[in-house]
């Protein structure tokens, strides 16, 4: 799977993106370390905290679907926005490791990874034994 590919199965998601209040679609796509590819979209609610972004929409899915190890995740927005920070925290528990795509509409794409985006995350080395 090359880096292409999996920002345009992140553009493909888009597409199913429930945003009816923001109009901000954004769609996302996990790269298990099998080859397996889960994807997200973001899915919104009318009582607005209820809304789940689409990194989180593709990262529990591919956890309910009983996929744990990931090495890439792309996002793509209209206008290459970054992932948010509650993203980048779930990014951190789930996939410290992998390396983070981000994507504009038109699939022009930058590099980045999990530990650049969010260095001083919060792990479970903090919690008490
Ligand atoms: N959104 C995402 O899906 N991912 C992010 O990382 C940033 C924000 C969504 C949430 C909401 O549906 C819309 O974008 C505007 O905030």
């Amino acid at each position: 799977m090359t880096p292409e590919q999996l920002v345009q199965h992140a553009l493909e998601a888009r597409q199913r993106a429930y945003a009816p209040y923001s109009n901000y679609l954004v769609g996302a796509a996990v790269l298990a370390e099998d080859g397996v590819v889960f994807p997200g979209c973001n899915v919104e609610n009318a009582a607005y905290p209820s809304t789940i972004c689409a990194e989180r929409v593709a990262l529990t899915s591919a956890i309910a679907n009983g996929s744990r190890r990931f090495t890439a995740i792309a996002v793509a927005t209209s206008n290459g926005g970054t992932p948010c920070g509650a993203c980048r925290q779930v990014m951190a528990e789930l996939g410290l490791d992998m390396t983070v795509y981000i994507s504009d509409e038109h699939g022009n794409f930058r590099t980045t990874s999990v530990r650049e985006l969010l260095p001083e995350y919060f792990g479970p080395e903090h919690l008490p034994a």
